[in-house]
């Protein structure tokens, strides 16, 4: 199923390549979001963040210290947070030899290059705001860019974009700005709250061990403000049992790092 006509209780759930297949390549990185491609997986996620000087690039971390060679390059510039460096400066970096030698040489995307490899491979997006707290603006200038990069026409809105955060406030000012875009509150807000999170969100995506067959119904059991029930995509189910778990319990979607293995333990079953 797509994000637009996504799978009631009992059906297989959408399977989302988080942060692309990045149990087989770099996290974030443009070999991941490839790998997911040659997997045949549609869907993927990502994290966007800001660099010193105001350009949106694609890592999870605050910091560049995981997932490159930022140690080696700018010695003394801990705790070398993305937000201290410009996009020259972390360019220059590799963010594929950590995970393996095949992929020296794999870049931090920008936002801008990543959004151009997703429409090459003619895949889906489901877009993190990571810490947009720290951030202020991020919200309009990644609207902004997804607009130039001809994402927010009628048929990426309705089918192949979701913006997700941790923030409430940054999916509310999403929503806000451009109301056609669908949005997914990372969390598990208690029932009694879940109505107000339906005003500007169209999924509610918590931790799966916070994923019961009740909450799943209660999510379901409310509109979002595109007039549709809610959507509940969990996070990261990287164990099929647990994917066969949670599919069992009605969840739409399944957020993972190994999507081989989950749509595996989902044909199973
Ligand atoms: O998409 C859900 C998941 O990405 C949330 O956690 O820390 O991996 O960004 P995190
Ligand atoms: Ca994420």
């Amino acid at each position: 199923p797509t994000a637009a006509q996504a799978a009631p209780a009992g059906h297989t759930p959408l399977t989302v390549a988080h942060r692309g297949a990045s149990s087989i390549a770099p996290e974030n990185t443009l070999a991941a979001i490839d790998a997911a491609d040659r997997l045949g997986f549609e869907w993927v996620e990502n994290d966007v963040q800001r660099t010193k000087d105001g350009e949106l690039v694609i890592l999870h971390d605050n910091s560049l210290a995981r997932t490159t060679n930022v140690e080696q390059v700018f010695p003394g510039r801990s705790p070398w947070n993305v937000s201290d460096f410009t996009l020259d400066e972390i360019e220059k970096l590799d963010a594929g030899s950590w995970f393996g030698p095949k992929f020296r040489g794999e870049r931090v995307p920008t936002l801008e290059d990543y959004m151009d490899e997703v429409e090459h491979n003619d895949q889906s997006l489901l877009m993190e705001l990571k810490s947009p707290e720290l951030y202020p603006g991020i919200e309009l200038q990644t609207l902004t860019e997804l607009r130039r990069a001809g994402w927010l026409g009628k048929e990426h809105v309705k089918k192949r974009l979701i913006i997700q955060s941790f923030n409430a406030d940054a999916i509310k000012t999403v929503h806000n700005l451009r109301s056609d875009v669908k949005t997914g509150f990372l969390g598990n807000p208690s029932v009694a709250d879940l109505p107000k999170f339906a005003k500007y969100c169209d999924q509610i995506n918590p931790v799966h061990t916070a994923v019961t067959r009740e909450y799943v119904a209660a999510v379901h059991g409310l509109r979002g403000p595109h007039r549709r029930a809610l959507d509940l995509y969990t996070w990261t189910v990287d164990d099929p049992a647990v994917a066969v778990k949670v599919a069992g319990l009605g969840v739409d979607g399944i957020i993972t790092n190994k999507p081989d293995v989950v749509r595996d333990a989902l044909e199973k079953h």
